[in-house]
């Protein structure tokens, strides 16, 4: 479905009825990395799933930071005539979704943060993300695949993984991809606002995530007043897409 929103058009996934649940995608993909949940969570939720601005059917690409996606997510809900929902992010959806948290707690009733930081990035982090940007300007988004793929997925990942994954990177726009990575780049801290987050939160970690790993993860959870941890064996960053049974578990075992 699309909705026109200040800065364009929206594409997003809307199915199910009952409670909101909104489900914030990971770096460079788009809403469709949710598959293994959306049918699950359709049967007691209404699950809402964008495609962040420039990935997707989401248009056009055009420059933002963390706090105006939050901004824009609200003014989303407000169209949708959500006022509260459960908010879940993988990753770049986790950096998005616990700033969207720390401004907008009233809307937020539940938290879900997966494979993701609370932290900013450090010098050396900040100095890759720049160098992503000028060979993403220089050789296009056909370099995401190859720099992508191995840190977002377990070693000897499953191919209808890889597979899909791959399909949704072919779709990408430099631009898209460049303003995500200054976005992601220049992140503000959340670390010491995390005893802030008063709702119920599951962080979720994968066994073999290289990119966020398990006790960045876990610390992130012993940050938060009372919330829940849980570790998705055999999967690597993209945890709810690799483990879809245990990472399903979790969810459903938090939310209901
Ligand atoms: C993501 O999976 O959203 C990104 O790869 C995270 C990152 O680059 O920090």
């Amino acid at each position: 479905m699309k909705v026109r929103l200040k800065s364009g058009t929206l594409n997003y996934l809307d199915q199910g009825n009952g409670p909101a649940v909104l489900l914030i995608h990971a770096f460079p993909l788009n809403h469709t990395m949710w598959q293994p949940q959306v049918a699950v969570l359709a049967s007691r939720f209404r699950v809402i799933a964008p495609d962040i601005r420039g990935f997707g059917e989401s248009l056009p690409p055009a420059p933002w930071t963390i706090e105006e996606m939050c901004d824009e997510l609200a003014e989303f809900l407000d169209k949708l005539n959500v006022k509260t929902c459960a908010l879940a992010g993988v990753s770049m959806g986790g950096y998005i979704g616990l700033p969207f948290y720390l401004k907008y707690p009233d809307r937020v009733r539940q938290i879900i943060l997966a494979n993701t930081r609370a932290r900013a990035d450090n010098d050396a982090e900040k100095a890759a993300r720049t160098e992503m940007i000028a060979a993403l300007e220089q050789q296009g988004a056909g370099i995401l695949p190859d720099r992508m793929l191995p840190r977002l997925l377990k070693p000897n990942p499953s191919p209808e993984v890889v597979h899909l994954v791959r399909g949704i990177m072919a779709n990408v726009s430099a631009s898209a991809a460049i303003y995500a990575v200054m976005a992601m780049r220049d992140r503000p801290d959340s670390t010491s606002l995390l005893h802030r987050v008063k709702s119920p939160a599951l962080v979720v970690a994968g066994e073999h995530d290289v990119i966020t790993n398990i006790n960045e993860c876990r610390s992130i959870a012993e940050a938060i007043p009372g919330a829940q941890f849980a570790l998705i064996s055999n999967a690597g960053h993209l945890s709810n897409l690799e483990n879809p049974d245990e990472f399903n578990r979790a969810l459903m075992g938090f939310l209901l």
